[in-house]
């Protein structure tokens, strides 16, 4: 079975065996009936780089379904199965004035997924709004809750990416979001242009939302017309004390402080000063508008796309001294 159209990097990669799970009991009946089997979870495909078949029983999460579960005055509670798509889910929340994930408009890929890496863009993250999300245990097939604060939430990090890795499969998400009195998040400096480029002082979500989607579709390739994965490596954090030596000899590095001992380099920086930006290596590349970003131009193989990411954080780390992480799950 072809994984191509399963993953945004379009990458062709075979599966041993293919289901798609529509319910929570269908999904539990496959585990049962397959515990000895090995298992292989596919929620949106959007964070993952394939680079060899996959020799299991892979199980693509299609839960679909979205609702209001309570409403207050100022706040609802909404729950979303895990195979909802991300960016249809966020527009359903703006569409009845409900507010919290517009700062998120556009990022590929499946709700369910976007607790496990704490997505994030302009200046919000899904913790912001995260109240707890359901899973199933795959060991025993039990349902468990997982509370916010149990995620162990970071920047692009949670438990499900570290202490529990593949030992539960999330079926639904709740996010608290604002009726009235909206958290505005203008923080970022791509929506500050964006909205007074259109004359826009008083954004209401949907043009916040719409900032954010004209913002993205300037920088960010389109996973249907080029295949990628969004940031292929997280903004390196560094402890200030390593950082200032470093800043020494690079002043016109970029960073933001994250904490009274840390910053953040922008990732998307070091790449295009090491002159990889926009570069192809025969099927893959380095986006032209954004570093930070590998593409698939249509054939690359999984492999090719590692060689290159090595490539650059090998040649980051001997540049800079700085050593950038992969976002991306590397298959
Ligand atoms: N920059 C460059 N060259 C580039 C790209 C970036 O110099 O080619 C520098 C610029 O100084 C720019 C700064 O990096 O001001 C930040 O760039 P940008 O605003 O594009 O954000 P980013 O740090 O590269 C992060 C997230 C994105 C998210 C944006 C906006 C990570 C790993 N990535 O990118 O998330 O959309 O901020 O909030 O944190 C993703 O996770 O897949 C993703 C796309």
């Amino acid at each position: 079975f072809s994984l191509k159209y399963y993953n945004t990097f379009g990458i062709e990669a075979k599966a041993k065996q293919f289901v798609a799970v529509h319910t929570i009991a269908e999904l539990t009946a496959i585990l049962e009936q397959n515990r000895s089997e090995n298992k292989f979870i596919l929620g949106g495909g959007s964070n993952m780089l394939l680079t060899k078949d996959i020799d299991a029983l892979v199980i693509h999460i299609d839960l679909k379904g979205k609702r209001i579960i309570s409403e207050n005055e100022d706040f609802v509670w909404v729950e979303s199965q895990a195979g909802e798509n991300w960016h249809e889910f966020v527009l359903w929340t703006i569409g009845q004035n409900f507010g919290g994930l517009e700062n998120m408009s556009l990022i590929p890929g499946n709700v369910g997924t976007t607790p496990v890496q704490n997505i994030g863009a302009y200046g919000t993250e899904v913790k912001d709004t995260f109240v707890s999300c359901e899973a199933v245990t795959v060991a025993n097939l039990d349902l468990k809750t997982f509370t916010k604060e149990e995620c162990h939430f970071g920047y692009r990090e949670s438990i499900f990416k570290n202490e529990v890795k593949d030992q539960y499969i999330i079926t639904t998400v709740v996010f608290k979001l604002t009726k009235r009195n909206h958290n505005i998040n203008t923080s970022y400096g791509d929506i500050t242009n964006e909205l007074a480029k259109n004359n826009i002082l008083n954004p209401s979500l949907e043009e916040i939302s719409n900032a954010v989607i004209a913002i993205r579709q300037s920088k960010l390739p389109d996973p249907k017309e080029l295949g990628n994965s969004g940031s292929f490596f997280k903004n390196p954090i560094l402890l200030k004390i390593d950082f200032e030596k470093i800043h020494q000899q690079f002043p016109e590095m970029k960073y933001y402080d994250v904490s009274e001992t840390e910053v953040k380099v922008p990732a998307g920086w070091l790449i295009e000063q090491a002159g990889f930006k926009g570069k192809r290596f025969g099927e893959a590349g380095i986006h032209k508008n954004q570093a930070l970003v590998l593409v698939n131009y249509g054939n690359a193989t999984g492999q090719e796309i590692l060689t290159i990411s090595k490539n650059i954080q090998e040649t980051i780390f001997t540049t800079f001294g700085i050593h950038i992480e992969a976002e991306v799950n590397i298959i």
